[in-house]
């Protein structure tokens, strides 16, 4: 949410700034902006709307200077316009400091209020503004010193950057719940919201703790606590990764596609090395729990946002089936502050592709507080939440750029199942059926790349209804949490109102919305609830609305009964979930086209959620 990159050098900063931005866009695309400096000469430009509209305005008034700070913006606080973008200045129009600001600063109001009240006259309508204006205030020659006075002064979440004419050769960094990323370089050095930013640039990064402070020019950089005594803080310097196809849409219109067909490739990777022959189970590096700590676990909770969450409720059928555990899936948002009290020997695992999600985090940090173990399920290396949970398993689907999440989900399905069957080989499954699950899900990918086959009718069935205000998705069981799926991806990209329900559910509502305008979304392959999926299909068609099934292959019945079929390969129930995704996917990415939608980056949202 929001990103951030700053850059100290030899080379013209304008252009690094804005590709480090072009790679953040996903992040947060309201406005976005960058300050440089020449000297004493701060060269301050912002533009409302995205990326691209700023690149324009910088044609006519390009910003020089080899030293700068940027930021592309999701708004929190005042509209999206070219007033609020960052970078803020504090100094009552002297331009003393420029600050790029990810977070939220809670009790902006009463600073801004203290302020004003000594004579300082705000500009916009953002809690950033407040800090730039803090900052301005406490400047003595000393920006680290004036950043390091405000700090304890602000009450909330930031990751911030910082720069002054008065000391043009530094950029001061701080963290505090917002992500915060040192780029080293040669004669250079970047800081950033996210890695990504820095690719291409450099690949060795420090990671920034919460309550530390950093400053760097083109030859130095240091960290240190935020503490009175200011104590360097010991440094890990990681190398990236970098896949130089991973920033890039490739042969594909959007980043959502291109992760869609990924999708094969992305579950390969999350198997890798993980499967357990000789043991017929899964293993993993880092679970930091040792056998007996887990076979001790008498319950599971899960707690994830948005598509996490409904990776965690396929994971609780998974659990509950394959390993006999009792699970509970929660809202982080909703666990964080409900202080329910929870039982000796219970499990905490949080689900979360960017690591960084307030909420998620927020309800690992109260579950560690209360002492229990906690395990996440990670995308993003390096993350918050993956440095901070007690043990963790990475997803390994590589970096999802699509502000929709897809292949994360389907790893994050898929990582679930082999923890099941670890756990499940602890409790109640024999060698052989665990040599089973291992043959089933190696055929996963393959199974996926089929379904693949099914883009075409998805492509023709989108286009019959692309114009409906209204779409039902329905199933049961493991299927039932893919419904929520189906219906928030076309949600979120479409802006079609979508519900998703347990198919049997629905005659107990939401079938008053049933009528001969509202598609119904079905998923009934093939299973122990196929009948019964079957009479909840037939009371929609009983009520004259359309039904769009996704069936089983050679599944020459259900066409008999509904409008429209989408084939998907038979697998195993436990895993249909991952086959089952894939043309929801594929029908909201297509309606969302249809619509005129900006697939990659939809009206209001943004990719990682880092304020509560
Ligand atoms: C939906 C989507 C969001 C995220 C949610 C949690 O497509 O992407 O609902 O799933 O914001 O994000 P993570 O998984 O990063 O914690």
């Amino acid at each position: 949410m929001c990103g951030i990159i700053a850059y100290a050098g030899r080379r013209e900063a304008e252009p690094i700034l804005i590709e480090g931005l072009r790679r953040l866009e996903y992040r947060g695309y309201d406005s976005a902006g960058l300050a440089t400096l020449t000297g004493p000469q701060v060269h301050l430009r912002k533009q409302a709307g995205r990326i691209d509209n700023l690149i324009r305005y910088l044609k006519d008034r390009p910003a020089p200077g080899c030293h700068g700070i940027s930021h592309t913006r999701w708004a929190t606080h005042g509209p999206a316009n070219d007033r609020n973008a960052h970078p803020h200045i504090g100094g009552n129009g002297d331009g003393l400091v420029a600050v790029v600001h990810n977070g939220v600063i809670e009790n902006y109001s009463a600073l801004k209020h203290h302020l004003q009240e000594q004579g300082i006259v705000f500009q916009t309508a953002t809690d950033t503004e407040v800090i730039a204006q803090l900052i301005a205030h406490h400047l003595n020659g000393d920006l680290m010193a004036a950043v390091r006075k405000v700090l304890p002064l602000l009450k909330g979440t930031y990751g911030l950057a910082v720069v002054s004419p008065r000391e043009p050769e530094v950029i001061v960094g701080a963290r505090l719940g917002s992500p915060l990323v040192l780029g080293i370089g040669k004669g250079e050095n970047f800081l950033a919201s996210d890695p990504s930013a820095l690719a291409g640039n450099t690949n060795k990064v420090v990671y920034l703790q919460d309550h530390q402070v950093c400053l760097l020019s083109r030859d130095r950089w240091t960290i240190e606590d935020q503490n009175p005594e200011r104590t360097p803080a010991t440094v890990a310097i990681q190398d990236i990764d970098w896949d130089p196809g991973d920033a890039d849409k490739g042969e594909f219109e959007h980043f959502m596609l291109k992760e869609i067909y990924e999708q094969p490739e992305a579950l390969e990777n999350a198997m890798r090395g993980r499967l357990d022959e000789a043991d017929a189970s899964a293993h993993f590096g880092g679970l930091n729990l040792d056998t007996q700590a887990l076979r001790g676990m008498d319950r599971i909770i899960i707690t994830a946002c948005g598509t996490s969450y409904h990776a965690g409720l396929v994971g609780e059928y998974l659990f509950e089936e394959i390993a006999r555990i009792p699970v509970e899936v929660e809202y982080a948002s909703e666990f964080r502050y409900r202080n329910r009290p929870i039982e000796r020997n219970t499990l905490m695992l949080a689900i979360t592709q960017s690591g960084e999600t307030a909420d998620t985090l927020a309800a690992l940090r109260e579950s560690k507080r209360k002492g229990h173990p906690t395990l996440a399920l990670c995308n993003v290396v390096g993350s918050t939440i993956a440095r901070e949970t007690d043990g963790g398993v990475y997803l390994h689907a590589g970096p999802e750029i699509g502000v929709a999440s897809t292949k994360a989900f389907t790893n994050q399905v898929l990582v679930l199942t082999m923890l099941a069957l670890y756990l499940g080989r602890m409790r109640n499954i024999s060698s052989l059926q665990g040599v089973r699950i291992l043959e089933e899900l190696r055929a996963m990918p393959k199974m996926v790349h089929r379904t693949f086959a099914c883009h075409d009718a998805v492509r023709r069935i989108a286009e019959k209804y692309f114009q409906a205000n209204n779409f039902l998705y329905l199933g049961r069981q493991y299927l039932y949490p893919v419904a929520l799926e189906g219906a928030l991806k076309l949600k979120e990209i479409s802006y079609i109102h979508a519900e998703g329900y347990p198919a049997a559910e629905m005659k107990h509502g939401p079938i008053a919305l049933v009528d001969e305008e509202t598609p119904s979304v079905f998923l009934i392959p093939r299973g122990a609830v196929f009948d019964k999926v079957m009479s909840n299909l037939e009371e929609i068609k009983a009520r004259g609305g359309p039904v769009i099934a996704i069936a089983s292959e050679q599944d020459q019945e259900v066409a008999t009964h509904v409008e429209d079929v989408i084939y998907i390969p038979e697998v195993p129930e436990y895993l249909q979930p991952l086959v089952a995704v894939v043309p929801l996917q594929l029908l909201a990415y297509h309606v969302a086209l249809l619509r005129g939608c900006d697939v990659d980056r939809p009206r209001n949202l943004a990719k990682s959620v880092t304020v509560e």
